[in-house]
């Protein structure tokens, strides 16, 4: 009966139920999501991200998808990151394609200044609104851990990579040691909860990403739910002692 269910922080929920709740935590820290962000992590945020944007190493001409991009922070990496490749070496600008089901995320995103190359869409990252095999490149950065169905998100990333495309995720993990893992769970369960109601005025949103982290698989378990989707070379970097990992992959033949 519990393997039916969804994690909803510490909660057990049916997963028909886990979007529409996830949703709200969504809608609810939009416009302040990326100052928590900064205050949260005092902007170490910032360089896992530039991490994991140089690990998908996107190029001019591609097609890259940032799936459950949200205000499309990492989208805007990538594309400059491309931008930059195609200074050097001339080419067709990249297509960044932000793919989230929060219209209020997205809402703030497009309002931002945004590159021209970034195209902006409503899509479940457990039913892509895309073909198969039409990207070269795959990124998703603190958003699977918010999906139902891990494995339903993988297989989908999987299906819309072409042969030889990249995927990278980003995402909170296992600490590395001991003390790393102590100090850690005092902080995100005392402050992080206040910090939210302070700056977002939403303590449970905080509360529910806290409990979201800490039930998301460890670096083992999810290379292991990569290779299950049919990535291959999977492998992953800790980020801050495993507070964070950098997860990647290839798609090394037609889906
Ligand atoms: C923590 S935010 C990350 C946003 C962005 N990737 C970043 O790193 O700043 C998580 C995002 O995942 C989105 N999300 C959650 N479940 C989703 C799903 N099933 N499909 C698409 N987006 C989803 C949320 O709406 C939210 O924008």
């Amino acid at each position: 009966m519990s393997q039916a269910l969804a994690s909803f922080g510490f909660k057990d929920v049916d997963p028909a139920e886990k979007p529409r709740l996830v949703r709200g935590v969504f809608d609810s820290v939009a416009r302040r999501y990326d100052l928590m962000n900064d205050v949260m992590s005092i902007g170490v945020h910032r360089v896992w991200k530039d991490i994991a944007a140089v690990r998908l190493n996107p190029q001019p001409g591609e097609t890259i998808i940032d799936c459950a991009g949200g205000t499309g922070d990492m989208a805007r990496r990538l594309a400059r990151l491309a931008d930059k490749a195609r200074q050097r070496r001339g080419g067709p600008a990249a297509r960044l394609i932000v793919l989230d089901y929060n219209e209020e995320m997205l809402g703030v995103g497009r309002a931002r200044e945004t590159a021209p190359e970034i195209v902006w869409g409503v899509g479940d990252a457990q039913a892509l609104p895309l073909p198969d095999a039409c990207a070269d490149a795959f990124m998703i950065a603190f958003g699977i851990r918010n999906v139902a169905d891990i494995a339903k998100a993988l297989a989908e990333a999987r299906r819309v990579l072409k042969p030889g495309g990249r995927f990278v995720c980003l995402e909170f993990s296992k600490p590395v040691t001991e003390a790393l893992a102590g100090a850690y769970d005092a902080y995100s369960f005392k402050l992080i909860p206040r910090i939210g109601q302070w700056i977002a005025g939403d303590r449970e949103a905080y509360q529910y990403l806290v409990e979201s982290i800490r039930r998301f698989p460890d670096q083992a378990t999810f290379a292991g739910l990569m290779r299950e989707a049919g990535f291959g070379r999977v492998a992953w970097s800790n980020l801050t002692g495993g507070v964070a990992a950098v997860h990647q992959g290839w798609a090394l033949s037609a889906p």
